[in-house]
């Protein structure tokens, strides 16, 4: 069995990588694939999204929390919650989950986590041998509370198979079993939200904090994500 659980490593290429960015680009990953999305390539900048685009995927671009203009899709996961994007493919750049994602492709396997698809990333992880390494997306190279929290609430669900946690494991550990009664109170002054609400975007807050609505698990093929269910 594996002995190590970790966080924020440099060392990729023993582990399997769990991606979080809970608000919102993993979450609206999640919901993308939980409503019939057929794949989504995940890149770092504009105009990589734009030439996928110019080849018929739908694009999703977004920075600093607004889309970007001339794509389809915001980073909202309601806007993935459509009939026509059934079948469909997408490409999809934030500003800081996808970099998160295409920054981790020497690991072994690269999943998308989220509350929403929690519990099925812990089931997945459970049939596996190998480290877990949870990275939190963050913003622009700085940590933040709900990533963290989604990192010890995955921890929460895998500690009894993991023999041995690094501190960083056990901090978002604690952190998240001292705020998951309430999570949107403890997350009440964090960055992002206030940087949402600024921007009048409010539902998709409570929405990406509910646990286990969606048994999918995204995963990186290439440089595409597809999804398995567990
Ligand atoms: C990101 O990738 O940084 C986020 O998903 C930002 C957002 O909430 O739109």
């Amino acid at each position: 069995t594996p002995d190590l659980l970790h966080l924020h490593k440099d060392t990729l290429e023993n582990s399997i990588v769990v991606v979080a960015d809970v608000f919102r680009a993993t979450s609206c990953m999640v919901t993308a694939f939980a409503h019939g999305v057929d794949c989504i390539i995940p890149v770092a900048t504009i105009e990589e999204c734009r030439q996928w685009q110019e080849r018929g995927y739908y694009g999703a671009a977004e920075r600093n929390a607004k889309m970007v203009e001339g794509f389809e899709l915001n980073n909202s996961p309601f806007s993935y919650m459509d009939e026509r994007l059934r079948g469909a493919k997408i490409a999809m750049t934030t500003t800081n989950g996808t970099l998160a994602i295409t920054r981790s492709r020497n690991a072994v396997k690269v999943l998308v986590g989220s509350f929403l698809n929690l519990e099925a990333v812990a089931r997945y992880l459970r049939s596996q041998s190998y480290d877990v390494l949870v990275l939190c997306a963050g913003w622009k190279g700085r940590p933040n509370l709900e990533d963290t929290l989604f990192a010890g609430a995955l921890i929460e669900r895998l500690k009894e198979e993991y023999s041995m946690m690094e501190d960083s494991a056990i901090m978002a550990w604690r952190m998240y079993n001292q705020g998951k009664n309430n999570l949107p109170h403890f997350l009440a002054n964090s960055s992002h939200i206030r940087r949402l609400q600024r921007l009048g975007i409010h539902k998709d807050i409570t929405y990406c904090l509910q646990h286990d609505l969606f048994d999918v698990v995204p995963v990186l093929r290439g440089n595409t994500l597809v999804c398995i269910e567990v």
